[in-house]
């Protein structure tokens, strides 16, 4: 009986084995047949067998050297994908033919309703009728009070270095610490609580942020999953917010909002009620559950908890590595600033100040040139797209745009490893030279929040590089995390800060 069983099993085995290699054959040949050129793939990871051993953006980077062609096939998985490379694929996937790639590859299960109901992850028709209506929280009337707010945590900021990494000579964490003041300023922008860890205060936005920003090797390999291979991540049920998470943050919106319906309370400096006029405003089928309009409000909140926090401390923790290696860029900087609070007679700069700072624009601009901190921005095509006469894509299959292709050729940025914010001094704010920069994406799913990013960079550099000279205090350049899927520095990185 029990030989019987084993035999069984072992041609199942057999079947299971023989039936994976022939779907990977016929998988692996899926350019060959195209005529396209394409990366090596390896049995069941594809070209994905670098995870866990260097960062996505070092993939990136690597493969525009080993594939300098306009577009070159790859595989996530047995799942084929195109990678394309030049500014005129960039415009015509992303911006004029973006009716064949309206959504995003990556996805979070529907077990993760504020991780897939959110503006970055959700699918239309949803998507057309969300951004639509958080377009009004990001106007630059909206952001001019932000500001107000983002400068206080600034202030915060500087105190806390002269506190830790001054008084007590403690290690700096770059990465940690701007991942504090960012979520601090959506703590205190987006729901209005006033409780703040670069304070040493129990603040419970960081209780979450905390863990989420922390790229352990599991934290990595889930969001790997996620943004590369979705049909896995759902399989296994993979989330951006873990259910305590989702819990958590519901509770602590309904809290405040509670509290200022009791005191009789409305402040239009944060987002709260806008959210709140947001549900109420949401034109969901009759037949739809409260918990529906409940989640797809708190997924646009939490938005800002995946947008902001991680892509903003990147930019300023190698932005702030950068100019301690830049002691002459450095100097122009602290000098525009100087000037302006002399000019101005004010101690902080507000919202129309920090925009007439053309160098500290240009420092942003060249480090997310230069530092981009998603390296890829990804699209499916959801209909037959011929290309060329060579090729038609075809519906289903992932297109990245190789982001670091665009700001790392010569043609387009004259030696692009070096740190040149000159590059952008004369440049318009918005412009994305021609599809040649792109750090916030482009077309219709462009970064919604880039206005709120910049000004979040823009008042902690400004407070910063006044109080503060910096210098440097690890090799150069600065290495990169092998787990984090948006760009961050290996070990969190480090400056010396100096009082001026
Ligand atoms: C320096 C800061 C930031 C950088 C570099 C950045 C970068 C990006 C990039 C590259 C994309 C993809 C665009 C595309 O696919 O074409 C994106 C999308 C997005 N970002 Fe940002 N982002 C930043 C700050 C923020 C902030 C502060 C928020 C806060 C709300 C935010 C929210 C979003 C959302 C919701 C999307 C998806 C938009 C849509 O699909 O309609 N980002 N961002």
């Amino acid at each position: 009986m029990l030989n019987t069983i084993l035999t069984w099993l072992f041609w199942i085995v057999v079947s299971c084995v023989l039936l994976i290699c022939a779907y990977g054959y016929k998988s692996y040949g899926y350019w060959k047949r195209r005529g396209v050129p394409y990366e090596k793939p390896f049995f069941i990871f594809g070209n994905l067998g670098f995870v866990m051993r260097k960062s996505v953006w070092d993939y990136c980077y690597e493969f525009k050297d080993r594939h300098p062609r306009d577009y070159t096939g790859i595989f996530l998985g047995f799942k084929p994908a195109l990678m394309v490379q030049t500014p005129e694929l960039a415009r015509r996937i992303l911006t004029k033919d973006y009716e064949y790639f309206q959504d995003r590859f990556l996805y979070s299960g529907f077990s993760d309703p504020l991780g897939s109901l959110n503006l970055f992850t959700v699918k239309n028709p949803i998507w057309k009728n969300m951004r639509h209506e958080l377009s009004p929280m990001f106007t630059a009337l909206r952001l001019k009070s932000i500001t107000e707010l983002m400068n206080q945590n600034a202030v915060q900021l500087v105190d806390k270095i002269k506190r830790d990494y001054i008084d007590k000579k403690e290690d700096v964490n770059l990465k940690e610490l701007f991942s504090m003041y960012t979520s601090d300023t959506v703590a205190y922008s987006v729901f209005g609580i006033r409780v703040s860890v670069l304070n040493d205060q129990p603040s419970p936005l960081w209780f979450i942020t905390s863990n989420m920003v922390k790229w352990t090797f599991w934290r990595g390999l889930e969001f790997t999953l996620i943004f590369l291979m979705p049909a896995v991540a759902t399989f296994l049920r993979l989330k951006f917010f873990s259910e305590a998470a989702s819990d958590y943050i519901k509770k602590m919106f309904y809290n405040i909002a509670n509290e200022r319906k009791q005191m009789g309370q409305s402040n239009d400096k944060d987002l709260v009620n806008h959210l709140l006029k947001l549900k109420e405003n949401l034109r969901l089928p009759a037949d739809s559950s409260s918990q529906l309009a409940d989640d797809l409000m708190l997924a646009q909140a939490a938005v800002f908890i995946l947008g902001s926090i991680e892509t903003s401390s990147t930019v300023l923790s190698y932005c702030l590595h950068e100019l301690a290696y830049h002691p002459d860029e450095q100097q122009l900087l602290y000098e525009e600033v100087k000037a302006a609070k002399s000019k101005l007679g004010k101690e902080v700069l507000q919202y129309d100040d920090l925009m007439e700072l053309k160098y500290l624009t240009a420092c942003m601009n060249e480090t997310m040139r230069k530092h981009t901190p998603v390296a890829y921005l990804d699209r499916i095509c959801n209909q037959d797209y011929k290309l060329n006469d060579d090729l038609t894509i075809e519906k289903g299959v992932p297109v990245f745009v190789n982001v670091l292709a665009l700001h790392y050729d010569e043609r387009n940025f004259p030696e692009p490893t070096k740190w040149r914010p000159e590059r952008f001094l004369y440049q318009p704010e918005s412009d994305n030279l021609q599809y040649t920069f792109l750090p916030f994406g482009e077309g219709p799913r462009f970064c919604i929040g880039k206005r709120y990013g910049m000004m979040q960079i823009r008042a902690a550099l400004a407070q910063l590089i006044v109080k503060y000279k910096l210098e440097p205090a690890l090799p150069y350049p600065l290495g990169n995390d092998p787990y984090a899927v948006i760009l961050a520095p290996a070990d969190g990185g480090k400056i010396k800060f100096v009082p001026r």
